[in-house]
């Protein structure tokens, strides 16, 4: 009998993915907290682990677990996870390719919507009894220009309503698809094309090597004056610096944003303790509680993938792969190239 063991799992997740692993034989144990919050002796005999975004599946722990055949993150992003270390043991790594497009897609819009119409002026100025218009002038999305960087699932998804709202979208991905461009009737463009030429410019790229700091202060240079970014993707996609110079300077007219760099920081006692202590991340700190205080920005707490639907699709996905992967022996599924 394989031992798996799912970390910050809530109440309601252990019984859906009890009821989802019943009958396969299989008794998995279940811990609220993070990966790195836990302790190893109490679960060494692992054979599966599952884990969200906030557990850091780091070389240390994965020394301390010799059985290990499986990381099932419950995510679609990796960079939690030392692939290096899983590769070095033949460890798989299973992710959620595609619970959330339609989620990303429709929380990115709510962050455009709030720009483009002061929502989140509008939410504050009426708590306090002032239902005066003056300043929460709007601008229309139809006939803007889109610039969408990553056009993979959730992009191409952001392009197909960025359509119904009439916009004009412009995309880069280095593995263009024209059948798709075709079907939604977006055109590939170079970075500088898009950053020349966007409104508004959506992130969905992963965090890698490549993608790490790809928003940085030359890049802002050569956007539009005015220009609104939304960032759902990874915090570490922008250079902090760059975006606060930006936004304080009235280059950058608004951002809407799920997540920032070093978020954890400014999220979590617990990192703001160690960054303390390590004596580093100060500057980000500041910059981000200053980027987050300005009224041209509406931030929301990674949230983004936070519908009722998205997280039963991301549990059902990883029962899938726990099954393939390490109960039935059967060839993994969603396993991530290392
Ligand atoms: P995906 O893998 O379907 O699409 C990513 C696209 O980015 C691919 O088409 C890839 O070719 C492209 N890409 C890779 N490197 C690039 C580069 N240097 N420049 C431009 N494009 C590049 O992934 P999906 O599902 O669209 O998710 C995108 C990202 O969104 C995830 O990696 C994750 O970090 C983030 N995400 C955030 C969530 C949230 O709650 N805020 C929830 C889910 C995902």
């Amino acid at each position: 009998m394989a031992k798996i063991v799912f970390f910050e799992t809530q109440d309601w997740e252990k019984e859906y993915l009890e009821r989802k692993l019943d009958g396969s034989g299989h008794a998995p144990v279940f811990y609220l907290c993070r990966l790195q919050d836990a302790k190893p002796e109490e679960f060494a005999d692992a054979d599966a682990i599952s884990v969200f975004i906030y557990s850091q599946v780091s070389r240390e722990i994965i020394a301390k677990l010799p059985n290990l055949k499986l990381v099932a993150t419950r995510s679609t992003g990796f960079d939690h996870i030392d692939l290096q270390a899983c590769k070095e043991r033949g460890i798989h790594v299973a992710n959620v390719p595609t619970y959330g497009e339609n989620t990303v897609a429709e929380h990115t819009f709510a962050l455009i919507l709030n720009l483009s119409r002061n929502v989140h002026k509008s939410y504050l100025r009426t708590l306090q009894s002032n239902f005066k218009i003056e300043d929460l002038r709007g601008f229309d999305l139809k006939g803007k220009t889109l610039g969408v960087i990553g056009a993979g699932h959730i992009g191409q998804h952001v392009i197909k309503i960025a359509k119904g709202f009439g916009m004009h979208v412009l995309a880069y991905d280095p593995y263009p698809n024209q059948f798709i461009a075709d079907i939604l009737h977006f055109s590939y463009a170079t970075l500088d094309e898009i950053y020349a030429g966007s409104d508004i410019i959506t992130l969905h790229v992963p965090l890698t090597g490549q993608t790490e700091h790809l928003i940085d202060a030359a890049a802002i240079a050569r956007m539009k004056d005015g220009v609104i970014i939304i960032n759902t993707a990874r915090g570490g996609v922008i250079d902090t610096d760059a975006l606060y110079e930006g936004l304080a300077s009235g280059k950058i007219k608004g951002a809407g944003l799920d997540v920032i760099e070093d978020e954890k920081l400014v999220m979590e006692e617990a990192q703001l303790r160690k960054a303390s202590e390590e004596k580093k991340g100060w500057k980000t700190l500041y910059e981000d509680l200053a980027i987050l205080k300005m009224p041209n920005v509406v931030f929301t707490p990674h949230n983004a993938f936070n519908s009722q639907e998205a997280l039963e699709r991301i549990l059902d996905t990883t029962a899938e792969n726990l099954k393939h992967c390490v109960i039935s022996g059967k060839e993994c599924i969603n396993h991530v190239k290392l």
